[in-house]
């Protein structure tokens, strides 16, 4: 069976990617990692990658000033060098211009934390009590130019609990990150594999 090759970039911590590290150790997964990327030199990530024996690449946004695209260019070059069939985007903090959406449409996705298409952008869980949400959640899509508007691939649903705070929501939707990612990623690759 055909595995695509799976780069997954980051900004930090990593632990949706070490999911999907997990996931793709089982030989009939259908992603097999070839590159952990991050634009921050000092992701804890990183580490965790390299020590799980997966290529990894800094390509630091900030000695680009301004210039997004030259930044994603040099991203570009380390995704194309491993031979990237497919992104899983995990924890990147970084807004992706039209050039690099468009160069990976339809073979990138994202994990957002909130059910989409409810609060993109940042601090989705403070948003999702302030509103009074009874529930809140995690979403994986197909990354288009809209920040987080693309299609849905899956989603998963937690309780907000009376007296939940922004760090305890957080932490019960991560614990349905880590099972969402790896599937989510499957269905994506199903899905790319079929056409
Ligand atoms: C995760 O909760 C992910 O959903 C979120 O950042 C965290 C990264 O944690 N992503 C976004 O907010 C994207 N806009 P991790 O580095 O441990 O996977």
């Amino acid at each position: 069976m055909k595995r695509l090759k799976l780069a997954i970039l980051i900004s930090g911590r990593g632990s949706n990617m070490e999911a999907l590290l997990e996931a793709a150790t089982d030989p009939s997964y259908p992603a097999e990692p070839v590159l952990v990327a991050s634009n921050r030199p000092d992701a804890k990530g990183l580490e965790t990658a390299a020590s799980a024996g997966i290529a990894t690449a800094s390509v630091d946004h900030k000695l680009y000033g301004k210039d997004r695209e030259s930044f994603e260019r040099a991203l570009n070059a380390a995704l194309e060098k491993a031979g990237t069939e497919i992104i899983a985007l995990a924890g990147f903090m970084r807004v992706l211009t039209p050039w690099f959406v468009t160069r990976w449409e339809g073979r990138m996705i994202n994990i957002h934390p909130s059910l989409l298409p409810k609060y993109k952008g940042l601090h989705t869980h403070q948003r999702a009590i302030e509103a009074g949400d009874a529930e809140g959640g995690c979403s994986v899509h197909w990354v288009s130019t809209g920040v987080d508007e693309g299609k849905v691939i899956a989603q998963a649903r937690v309780p907000i609990l009376p007296g939940d705070t922004e760090d305890s929501l957080a932490a019960r939707v991560l614990v349905e990150e880590h099972k969402l990612y790896p599937r989510a990623l499957a269905m994506a690759c199903e899905q790319i594999l079929a056409d």
